[in-house]
């Protein structure tokens, strides 16, 4: 038997890659995922290897993570439960697909993964496998009695480490959960299980990584011109960006365009990310449903993607009829419960997706975006197929060829004909 397993090189997944290999007598893959967790890893082939693996892949996602997952959902508008920005939801149908692609290519019989009988990854996981490798099996330690039995808590695990030659670094660990990728950040468990704790205060401080906290961002606000071709950020216009991208270091620049600099979906993360982070956008707390029926506290960081949601929306509102909106913005809601449960690889996420892409042909253009102390705020926006016209909007008279207002009076007198009717109806 061959499996890959989700491998991260901490206790957890190294303990997992073990056990998994001494349970199915198996070969066992070791598959890490880099969709811009920003771990160290340097040294993890090594660490595998002595883990008991007999082969280690690092799958480099971050450019496609960016570009094949993220922007299609920042153009579809997803937000899960009206506050959600599903930075996790969205990566793991794209670790799923790294994971595949290598369990197929090693002819592998089944993919294994950390992730709890409790959460909503798991159900990510599989339901991505199924409709990506419909034969390969899916192997969930947590949900496999004997293993949960055998690792109670941490001390078992690091006990099981030193006693099977395991590598780990003594690291404290966090007293909660983390989960982190180039679009996002997620804190749940621990303190966070109460709802009513505040992770706002001066003590949490400590917790945040990606962005201060609005009281903590700087008096003055910060300007960034964001530049779209058809619902896709391309370009990014800003005083220091220059500095901004050699502090970066990875962030590649693709050309020039009106004054713009031209960057890659991954790059225009980047540095929306430091932009939002250093001006306090895009903390957000809240109880989300997940999936298995449980409700559960979570406290996101999302500054870029934050950035990215508005300033395409304004961008929208200027270039996208009202009506090809009204119905995109309603299956809004669909559409994120879709990625949120899972269902990425699914008919109707892709149907959906058809519809946003057709709604995006002109949605080309600029938008002014001004950052403060936690907030996104438009400062401008304009586009070659803007539908916005002053001459009809105008509240100047002499206008009148543009809009008859004498029109109007037809206008609402057949619109309340039938609300005339119920009114005077027989009820
Ligand atoms: N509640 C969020 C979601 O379901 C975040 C999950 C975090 N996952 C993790 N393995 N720490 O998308
Ligand atoms: C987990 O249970 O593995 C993490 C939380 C989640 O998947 O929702």
């Amino acid at each position: 038997m061959k499996i890959v397993v989700a491998y991260s090189g901490g206790l957890d997944t190294s303990v997992l890659l073990k056990w998994l290999k001494e349970k199915y007598n198996a070969e066992i893959i070791a598959y890490c995922a880099d969709v811009g967790q920003a771990d160290e890893l340097d040294g993890l082939e090594e660490k595998a290897l002595t883990t008991g693996a007999s082969k280690y892949y690092l799958g480099d996602l971050k450019e496609d993570f960016a570009r094949d997952y993220i922007f299609p959902m920042i153009q579809a508008g997803a937000i899960y439960e009206g506050r959600y920005l599903l930075g996790t939801s969205i990566a793991r149908p794209c670790i799923a697909k790294g994971m595949l692609e290598v369990a197929l290519k090693e002819g592998a019989d089944a993919i294994a993964h950390g992730a709890t009988g409790k959460g909503n990854d798991q159900v990510r996981f599989e339901l991505s496998a199924a409709s990506l490798a419909p034969n390969v099996k899916c192997i969930a330690p947590w949900r496999d009695a004997s293993f949960r039995e055998e690792f109670p808590g941490r001390a078992e695990m690091i006990a099981y480490a030193e006693s099977h030659g395991i590598p780990i670094k003594a690291s404290m660990k966090k007293p909660y959960s983390m989960d982190r990728n180039l679009l996002h950040i997620s804190f749940e468990a621990g303190m966070l299980e109460d709802p009513w704790y505040d992770a706002t205060t001066e003590a949490d401080r400590e917790m945040y990584v990606l962005s201060v906290s609005p009281e903590e961002a700087p008096d003055a606000p910060e300007y960034v011109e964001i530049l779209f071709d058809k619902g896709n950020a391309v370009g990014i216009k800003h005083d220091n960006l220059a500095a901004l991208i050699t502090e970066l270091g990875d962030v590649k620049v693709e050309g020039t365009k009106d004054g713009y600099t031209l960057l890659t979906p991954y790059g225009v993360m980047r540095v929306l990310n430091l932009l939002g982070g250093r001006n306090g956008v895009g903390r957000v707390d809240i109880v989300e449903n997940r999936f298995v029926g449980m409700k559960s506290r979570g406290v996101y960081e999302t500054p870029g993607g934050t950035i990215l949601l508005a300033a395409h929306r304004d961008l929208e509102a200027l270039t996208v009829d009202r009506e090809a909106m009204f119905i995109r913005d309603g299956l809004i809601p669909k559409y994120a419960q879709l990625v949120y449960n899972g269902f990425w690889f699914a008919p109707e996420r892709e149907a959906i997706q058809a519809l946003v892409t057709e709604t995006q042909k002109t949605v080309s253009g600029e938008v002014r975006v001004k950052l403060y102390k936690g907030n996104v705020m438009n400062a401008g926006r304009k586009s070659p197929h803007s539908l916005y016209s002053e001459a009809v909007a105008t509240m100047e008279g002499g206008q009148e060829a543009a809009y008859n207002q004498d029109d109007a009076t037809g206008f609402i007198a057949l619109n309340a004909l039938r609300l005339k009717a119920s009114a005077r109806q027989v009820k």
